[in-house]
This record gives structure tokens, sequence and C-alpha cells, in this order.
């Protein structure tokens, strides 16, 4: 059904992402009427909290997020409260007396969602309690819900896969990438797929290169002792980047579900190209920010920062470019970019039409722009198609012109407008936008090879890239090489 019945239990329930993000994002289904009166969340965390002052923290949350607060007295009376102590089966004990009342209390109808929204080295040991002190037991369905990081490398991934697999089948488990909860990431299938004017050119022989670019304006802020760990190329390119450039790259699917959309991304996912050793020199560039200023002010170093190592070797921007050897793409590349204290908060992605044949236009003042495809993921959103026309009282001159499509812009990015469809997903029991674990394999083993040699080779030249710019040099040599550039995103 649209609306089924369900208990929903949150571990981390009072950290960031739940207040930020989850909170709001049920109180918006809620209020749509996307979300089932038969519904209670419990809010698991460590610190001591009555069920009064956890339904006070989600209210607060769902204020500072929303404007319009119409019933949120009554949507924050499904919250219940449960301290935790995530090693221990008595405290699993009795957090599944307190769902049962609650399946009972609400009509659940066994339904249960268990929402992993923490740190990631209790994701496994929280999973096998959940089997072993009985909480997987329902009579209606049960879901995990799994936040990145989904491990370090492939070696970490696999364990911890085998480790949740024990308690719950791949068809049970939602990996959330909220890059796939985007509008216009979504709008990639469509666009490509409901037009007849663009897939018969998406291919090797129209389309020159493909450029993906998702810049932040901010810096590590509180995350420092996570990031040392992962750096931009974890953190962003493994998940987010990797996952646009399958969806960009895929086969039309033969049906427009779930699985069908997964096995074509995978196969994009199997064909990338590796890059390992010496290769990664030339295909791959790493940055770090220095010191600048951003919006007048002054900004630290990613050294200076707190929790960071003051020689730190870590990444906090990287680009690459990517090949498909698959007949559909061989010899165009994909270029990525990605990293923090760039110059402007945006995620673009710029399809490069190949030059026509023959340009009748020379001599003219402009020399001919090649036909591009830009889709705004954020902060704006839509599509923009770069044509080239004649302007009106001239004769036979091109001159650029944009075809605009602009989807109503949403505040802010990030927005829980991505959690509130994954969530909306993963109750009606759609995994189509998360990650199957053989793309997560496959993403690892390509990022792998590219860790191991950064890991091994300090980075003389860190910090390589001021704040507030587009990024250390080399990025754009990686483009000029090829006989490119990156085409300005801000
Ligand atoms: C997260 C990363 O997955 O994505 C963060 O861990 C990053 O480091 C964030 O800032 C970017 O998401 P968005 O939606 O703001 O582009």
């Amino acid at each position: 059904t649209e609306k089924p019945a369900g208990l929903i239990m949150i571990f981390g329930a009072t950290g960031d992402l739940a207040k930020r993000k989850l909170f709001p994002s049920l109180y918006r289904l809620y209020k749509k009427g996307n979300l089932s009166e038969q519904f209670a969340v419990v809010g698991v965390a460590r610190r001591p909290l009555t069920n009064e002052e956890f339904q006070a923290s989600v209210k607060t949350s769902v204020e500072n997020a929303i404007e319009d607060h119409k019933d949120l007295d009554d949507f924050v009376s499904h919250f219940y409260y449960h301290s935790h102590d995530v090693t221990d089966s008595s405290s699993y004990q009795t957090l599944k007396g307190i769902a049962s009342d609650l399946d009972r209390h609400y009509s659940l109808e066994g339904n249960r969602i268990f929402y992993l929204a923490m740190a990631p080295e209790f994701f496994g040991t929280i999973a096998e309690h959940l089997k072993t002190d009985g909480l997987t037991d329902v009579s209606g369905f049960k879901r995990l819900v799994i936040e990145k990081p989904f491990g370090h490398d492939l070696e970490s991934a696999k364990e911890l896969n085998e480790r949740i697999r024990k308690a719950f089948s791949e068809d049970e488990i939602y990996r959330i990438d909220h890059y796939l909860g985007k509008e216009m990431v979504q709008n990639i299938e469509v666009i490509r797929f409901a037009n007849a004017i663009f897939e018969p050119l998406w291919n090797n022989r129209y389309i020159s290169n493909i450029q993906v670019t998702s810049s932040e304006v901010l810096g590590v802020e509180e995350r420092g002792r996570y990031y040392e760990t992962s750096g931009a190329l974890r953190d962003m390119v493994q998940n987010h980047m990797l996952q646009m450039v399958a969806l960009l790259a895929m086969e039309p699917p033969i049906r427009l579900n779930t699985d069908e959309i997964r096995s074509e991304k995978v196969k994009v996912l199997r064909a990338m190209r590796t890059i390992k050793g010496d290769e990664v020199k030339d295909a791959f560039v790493r940055g770090q920010y220095g010191a600048g200023e951003m919006d007048g002010n002054a900004v630290p170093a990613y050294r200076k920062e707190t929790m960071v190592n003051p020689e730190s070797n870590t990444e906090t921007f990287v680009a690459g470019k990517l090949l498909i050897d698959n007949f559909r793409w061989a010899g165009v590349p994909f270029y990525i970019r990605t990293g923090k204290r760039m110059a402007a908060k945006s995620t673009k992605i710029v399809i490069q039409f190949k030059d026509i044949p023959m340009n009748l236009y020379y001599g003219t003042e402009q020399t001919l722009n090649p036909n591009l495809l830009v889709i705004h993921i954020q902060p704006e959103e839509g599509i923009t198609l770069y044509l080239n026309a004649q302007k009106s009282g001239q004769n036979m001159e091109a001159t650029p012109v944009k075809l605009n499509f602009a989807n109503k812009g949403t505040a802010g990015m990030n927005t829980p407008e991505a959690y509130e469809r994954l969530l909306y997903d993963c109750m009606r029991g759609d995994a189509t936008n998360f990650t199957h674990w053989n793309e997560v394999a496959l993403s690892w083993s390509f990022v792998d090879n590219i860790s191991e040699v950064w890991e091994n080779t300090k980075a003389e030249n860190f910090p390589n890239y001021e704040s507030g710019t587009m990024g250390p040099r080399g990025a754009d040599l990686l483009l000029e090489k090829d006989g490119f550039f990156w085409w300005p995103v801000t």
C-alpha cells in the first residue's frame, strides 16, 4: 500500500542528521498525509532522556526547519525514547518490549524500519543485536536503513555487509545515498528516457565529454575526526559522484523498476576502466585547501582545522577522468570534480556535444560554441540547453542562446526533501534510489586503487588551492591535456 503502518526506530536520535533531516522530513510526510496514522517513532541514543524531553527536541527540530507547524503536537505524540547501550543485550530487550507495546497500541501491523543514523563503527553490532535479541522477529516487514559511510574500503565494506546480512536480506537493506533523493538527480533518467531528442545523441558519436562538478563552500567544520580518515575521495566520489556517473552512462533499462535500473548501473561501474599505480597521477588530481577569504572573512587552512593533523595528507578536493569501456562510451571522458572550500556551492552536470562537422560561420565575430546540456542539481534545479541561433536583424550570424527550464527552486542545499523522498520510498518498499551492495562493492574497488596510491605517497604540494577558488591548477590541466576546459559553474 502507499501508506503502510509501521514503527520507525532511529538509532542516533539525538544526532545532527536526525534533527536536521529526519524529523523535519517525517513531519512533512505527516502533513502531506503520506504517513499512516498508524505510525510511531522510537528514538534511540545513549543519553538519558524522558519521552517528553525527546518530544520537545523533535518539536524544536521541526520548528527550526519548517515554518508552518500545524498539528505539530499531535505529530510528536507519536515519538518515544529509549536510552540505549549498543553493546548490551538487556538494553535491546527493553527496546523490544517498547516496540511490542507500540505495535499493539498503534496497530503497526508488525512493520519495522530500523534507521541507523549514528557512528558507523556500531552499524554491524546493532544489526547483529537486532536479530539475536529478537527485534527483527516481526509479523510484518522489517527494513534496515543505513547511512554512509558504508565501510572505509572494499574489505571493511564486505565485512560490514556480511554482518548486516546476518539479520537482513539484501532486499531489506536500504543503503542511503542522499544524492539519489535529490529531485534533479532523479530527473537524469527522465530527461534521458522521456525525450526523443537526447537519447539518440547520448553516445560517443555525438558527445565529446561529460563534466560533473559538486563544489562546496563549507570547510570540514566539526567533522575533522571523521574526515581525516576519509577525504573527498571516500566522502564524495565513492558514493555521490559515481552514482551520478552511473545514472548518466547507463543503458536504458528494460523497465523502470528497482532491479532493472540497478543492474544497468552496475554494468556501468563494471565497465569503468580501472585506474591504478602510475596511472593515478595522470587521471586523478588531489587537492587540499589552504587559508583564504570567503565572503569577506578570513578562513583557516584545512591543516589548521580542529581534529586535523597539522601535516595532514588528506585531500579535500578531487578531480578525475573516468573512462567507460563499452560501445556507447568508448573514448568519451567523464570528468568529475568535488571539493570543500571552493568558490560556490553548486552541483552541476555539463554534457558537451561534439562540434558540428564543418563551421560555415567562420569570419563572424564569435567562434561557434558547442552545444551544451547543463543539468543543474543544486542550488538551482533545472536544465539549460545551449544552442546557436541567428541574432535578429543580423544576417547569418550565429549567437549562443539558452533554453532554460527551471524546476521550482528549493531553498538551501541538502534539503530535507531528499530525505523526505527516501524515507517515503523506504516505507513503501521501493529501494530503487538506494544503493545495492554490488554498486557499493564496485565503487569501492575503483576508489581503493586510488586511495592506495595517495595514502602511500605524501602530497608534497599540500595545501595546493586557496579557499574560495575552484581547486588546484592540476584540475584544469587534466582537461587541458585533452583539449577541453571546465565549463564555468558559478
Ligand atoms: C555528504 C558528505 O555525504 O555530502 C559531506 O559527507 C558533504 O561532506 C555532503 O558536505 C554534501 O551534500 P549536499 O547535499 O550538501 O551536496
